[in-house]
């Protein structure tokens, strides 16, 4: 027989969207006259845009033509992409960046599951509970989480995000080497502010440790003054990682693109003292595992950074912050607390009565034929609360209200 990496036998069955699907399946099956409506999963329902659209039919073109036709192209991404990037995500707040410390990829999943490769196996990593199911998963799966009992790795440190905290991890209180934030944050929607992003970056400068800081869903912050990128705080760059994915903020959940952000500052030491740069690393990781994203999906990504496209991209923001808003005034309405939606597209619902959240999860596709993500597969500190989220159409997402506020 042969021998496996021990690690995955301690995972819990299936991965979070994965179990959701399943049973979201077998409902169907039993009821195949039934609409499901679905704000489980936050895959976007509207189309890309036509400024992308266009790009995507110019490159393919270019595919059919000897002169233009691309093959391999480099690991990293294109430098027209990279460009775009810098000049659009970063130089309007202020941060300023080489192109080449920006790596495109197939998304940010990819790379904040990638990335803890380059940490020991017994770094000491730190992940607010609840939390977007990768972080965990992924250093599980290398081995570095030790062992997991009642839900729980014995290595990973919890920082648990409760109401009691306003959703906002506290600093952690022993020592960690990495530390994953999400903000706006995936799963409760609440937002770190230029304070708190501040102390994190302190505290990561003071004790020597990294922040893996996963943007996807900066689109969504309404409020200019809170910061979208984690090095619009001072001295970021020598202790961040930041990933971004066009996913949610254009549509890209099934072309594919993201990028993540490893300044050269970036510094690490091995086990015999020396120190090694993290963007070389990262480089030299990617240009062996990964032939880099695809050209067409590339010029399609780089039509997001044109001017054109900005308003067609505000378009489609519009509707899903709408759809939120809508999820947040009739949750309030039903005498529920919910959180998040703001300058985010989810919703973290407390249940009522304090249900467990795969209770609240069944009676909501059983009775309303809604789906949501059960707050507890996002961890511990989830239970009792459920995600819901704005990206559905208007139409469904109020249809949905309808039917759940029947089935309460
Ligand atoms: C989610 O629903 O949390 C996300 O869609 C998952 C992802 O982006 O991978």
């Amino acid at each position: 027989m042969t021998s496996i990496n021990n690690a995955y036998a301690g995972l819990s069955g299936n991965y979070l969207f994965s179990e959701v699907a399943r049973r979201v399946s077998a409902f169907r099956a039993r009821n195949p006259e039934t609409e499901v409506i679905s704000l489980g999963i936050g895959d976007v329902s509207l189309p890309l845009i036509p400024s992308v659209i266009r790009a995507l039919h110019k490159a393919v073109d270019e595919m059919a033509c000897a002169d233009t036709f691309r093959g391999y192209g480099p690991e990293q991404g294109y430098a027209f992409l990279r460009e775009a990037i810098r000049r659009h995500d970063f130089l309007p707040r202020g941060v300023k960046l080489d192109a080449d410390e920006i790596f495109i990829s197939d998304g940010a999943k990819s790379d904040i599951g990638n990335f803890q490769e380059l940490f020991g196996d017994d770094a000491v990593v730190a992940i607010t509970d609840p939390v977007y199911p990768v972080y965990e998963d992924s250093n599980a799966m290398a081995g570095r989480a030790g062992v997991r009992e009642n839900g729980r790795w014995s290595r990973i440190v919890y920082l648990p995000c409760t109401r009691a905290n306003a959703f906002q991890p506290d600093l952690p209180d022993t020592a960690v080497d990495v530390v994953y934030l999400c903000s706006p944050n995936n799963p409760t929607g609440t937002v770190l502010d230029r304070a708190s992003l501040t102390a994190w970056v302190n505290h990561a400068r003071e004790h020597g440790s990294l922040i893996l800081f996963d943007a996807a869903y900066e689109a969504f912050i309404r409020d200019d003054s809170l910061p979208r990128s984690i090095y619009e705080i001072p001295g970021a760059d020598e202790v961040a990682v930041e990933f971004r994915s066009l996913s949610k903020t254009a549509g890209f959940t099934g072309l594919r693109c993201g990028y993540a952000v490893v300044p050269k500052k970036l510094t690490a030491r091995t086990k015999d003292g020396r120190t090694l740069s993290l963007h070389d690393m990262w480089l030299r990781r990617q240009c062996t595992k990964y032939n880099g994203c695809p050209y067409i999906v590339q010029r399609a990504a780089e039509a997001v950074f044109q001017p054109g496209a900005e308003k067609e991209l505000a378009a489609g923001l519009a509707v899903y912050r709408n759809n939120a808003d809508l999820m947040l005034a009739s949750f309030r309405r039903m005498g529920l607390s919910a959180f998040g939606g703001v300058h985010s597209p989810y919703i973290w619902l407390q249940t009522p009565d304090a249900m467990p959240s795969w209770d609240f999860f069944d009676l909501m596709l059983e009775k309303a034929a809604v789906v949501c993500t059960p707050g507890a597969g996002f961890g511990a500190s989830g239970e009792g609360y459920a995600r819901f989220t704005a990206f559905n159409s208007p139409e469904n997402t109020k249809k949905a209200l309808e039917r759940l506020e029947k089935a309460l």
